[in-house]
């Protein structure tokens, strides 16, 4: 009997190679998955995560690629595939902010935002779901064709003053993703998104390095810790395990409490 929930699946992880994409990287090894490392341009970091799965006895390999370019994901699917010879779960994580004021936010910054964020997640989406579908439910390994696990935010939901554009992609996710999900259900495909709050990483290092800055974001957080890429890892190896079968098209808040109007805390 398998005792790992991610036992002979491959996984690929975009934006893998450090924060969040990281720690779910090692999390699905760990849970047994054999791992697509996938990063744009840190070779390093990424070699690193898979010497350090290998260690331990885990399977992964590392996978350059653009997430926003069409023939880049193309052929990253079809290393993944050459390599591990399917794919079971797809994890979009690759992201970046670009904050300006609106009025002074150029085309490029949008562009770009959306391009990664949004469009990137379209493209593996896409690429992810036409192997599941050409393969099918293979039931040795779980009882679906596929899991699409997307990383939002909760700004998805929240509005972000100097973020138009990558809250705009965040919401994006949030429809493109239950649109899939509703497409892609009856063939058995699970697409769901995970939506983080403040969690220490490299994004919002200017949110927690300093004392003044990391008072100031937890006044947002009424649970009042930062939290760890882990905590999302966690979450992620439970939603791409078959124990969360039968959650199809929702968006998990994993944000200690940030969506709960901490501002309004005094009535
Ligand atoms: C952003 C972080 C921010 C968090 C909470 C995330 O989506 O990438 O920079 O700390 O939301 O506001």
């Amino acid at each position: 009997m398998n005792t790992k929930a991610l036992q002979g699946q491959v996984a690929l992880v975009t934006g893998a190679s450090s924060g969040i994409g990281k720690a779910i990287a090692i999390a699905f090894a760990e849970a047994g998955a054999k791992v697509g490392v996938n990063y744009r341009s840190s070779a390093e970091d990424a070699e690193q995560i898979v010497s350090g799965i290998r260690e331990k006895g885990g399977e992964a390999v590392a996978l350059q690629a653009n997430v926003a370019k069409e023939d880049q994901v193309q052929r990253l699917f079809s290393e993944l595939i050459e390599t591990y010879g399917t794919i079971d779960i797809l994890v979009n994580n690759a992201g970046l902010q670009k904050d300006a004021n609106f009025i002074d936010m150029s085309l490029e910054d949008w562009q770009l935002v959306i391009d990664v964020n949004l469009t990137g997640q379209f493209l593996c989406a896409r690429e992810a779901a036409k192997e599941f579908i050409r393969r099918g439910v293979v039931e040795e390994r779980s009882c679906a064709a596929g899991k699409i696990i997307c990383i939002s935010s909760v700004h998805e939901k929240i509005p972000w003053a100097t973020h138009a554009n990558y809250a705009a992609s965040k919401g994006g996710i949030n429809m493109l993703m239950r649109t899939i999900a509703q497409e892609l259900a009856p063939h058995k495909i699970r697409v769901n998104s995970i939506a983080p709050g403040a969690i220490k990483t490299p994004i919002n290092r200017q949110d927690w390095e300093n004392e003044e800055a990391k008072a100031e974001l937890l006044n947002l957080i009424p649970y009042q810790r930062i939290g760890k890429p882990e905590d999302v890892a966690r979450m992620a190896v439970w939603l791409a395990s078959d124990d969360s079968d039968y959650v199809v098209g929702e968006t998990l808040f994993i944000d200690g409490g940030m969506m709960l109007y901490p501002g309004f805390a005094e009535g």
